[in-house]
């Protein structure tokens, strides 16, 4: 019987150091062995957000001992495991300089292949490792650094459909926090202080909301909380704040969703209509109740991975590097980190002051 692939995943991109062990069975079934998460959450809760060296230095500290634990935690010995597969980037070149090199020779020690790996394309087949999920899909991405819609066709085949002008919406959720007082990553306290709150109390910008087809654009609305945020005292005010930012990210969603549902069913003219909603934002309640009804009346299945493997893991890196094992495509020992990788390189660059629709 042929061996089926057993590939170890690397991840170093931002604030996470982590490692996960997968496998294909039998049955072409993904299995996750081990998916080691170490968080860097309280290095950098104190500055209100990633501080480069610290992360590097933090990876340099614990690359080992989390792939170790991972290697651990699957009962499969290092000599078993078919390939290596590494985040290259995008994302802090500090950062993913340690995880590519460790990764690299960790590789050429043990004569397996290397494979880099576009950090995107691990959230954009995340939902393979836990469902049999076919292409084509509709991904919408919202985290930390990243805010896009993706067309995913297939393997390497991404059509970029929208993609935020300024801030990620994770950002805007963290600024927004740390703008009420609220410690770094606030985005889930934004969502309890929301529960406590009255969503019409502020009106809020909705930037770009009738022009730009999918994209979305956040800057304006940290400009308008900062406004409020210096005219209000009390907590319930806070709480009324915290309410109305959340309802205006919900409308802006809704609406660009409906465009990019539209876009999405050109281009698949309708055959496989799958919305796909991951990164850390993803684990919003209120977003995704809302992003479900929107789907049930346009008639798309909606699928939300896990929130562990939503949020920055290995095991999505090692996801996409089961699906180039199969086809052979391995990367020399000398790729170099890519901080800017696009996911779909024919997009244009949109960002900054000089965007306009
Ligand atoms: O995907 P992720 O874990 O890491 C990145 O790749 O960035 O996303 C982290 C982001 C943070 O900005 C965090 O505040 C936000 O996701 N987040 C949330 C919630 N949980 C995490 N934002 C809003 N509501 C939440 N419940
Ligand atoms: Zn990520």
């Amino acid at each position: 019987m042929e061996k089926k692939p057993i590939i170890l995943g690397i991840e170093s991109s931002c604030d996470e150091t982590a490692a996960a062990v997968i496998k294909e069975n039998e049955e072409d079934k993904v299995e996750i062995l081990s998916n080691i998460v170490s968080s860097q959450i309280d290095i950098h809760k104190e500055f209100g957000g990633v501080v480069p060296e610290l992360a590097a230095r933090s990876h340099i500290e614990k690359i080992d001992l989390i792939t170790k634990k991972a290697i651990d935690e699957s009962g499969v010995s290092l000599k078993k495991i078919d390939a290596i597969a590494v985040t290259a980037g995008p994302g802090l070149i500090v950062c993913l300089s340690v995880g590519l090199n460790f990764g690299k020779s960790l590789a050429a020690s043990m004569n397996k292949p290397f494979i880099a790996i576009n950090h995107l394309e691990g959230h954009a087949l995340s939902p393979k490792l836990n469902s049999k999920l076919n292409f084509p899909y509709l991904l919408l991405l919202i985290s930390g650094g990243h805010s896009q819609f993706l067309s995913i066709e297939g393997l390497g085949k991404y059509k970029r459909l929208g993609t935020t002008i300024d801030d990620a919406l994770g950002e805007a959720f963290d600024k927004t926090a740390k703008l009420l007082g609220i410690e770094f990553p606030g985005g889930p306290k934004i969502e309890e202080y929301a529960k406590k709150g009255n969503s019409k109390k502020f009106d809020l910008p909705k930037p770009i909301i009738n022009r730009g087809g999918c994209n979305l654009s956040f800057a304006g609305l940290k400009t308008a909380v900062l406004k409020i945020t210096k005219e209000i005292k009390t907590k319930q005010e806070k709480y009324d704040l915290a309410a109305s930012f959340q309802k205006t990210i919900e409308d802006i969603l809704f609406e660009k969703t409906k465009i990019a549902f539209k876009e999405f069913k050109k281009i698949t003219k309708n055959k496989n209509n799958i919305f796909v909603i991951a990164g850390g934002v993803a684990s919003n309640k209120n977003i995704r109740n809302c992003l479900t009804n929107l789907s049930k009346s346009e008639n798309f299945e909606t699928i939300f991975p896990p929130a562990n493997l939503c949020t920055d893991n290995a095991a999505m890196i090692a996801m996409v590097g089961l699906e180039k094992y199969k086809l052979g495509k391995f990367d020399n020992l000398d790729f170099k980190p890519n901080p800017r990788w696009a996911l779909d390189e024919n997009a244009k660059f949109l960002k900054g002051a000089g965007v306009k629709f």
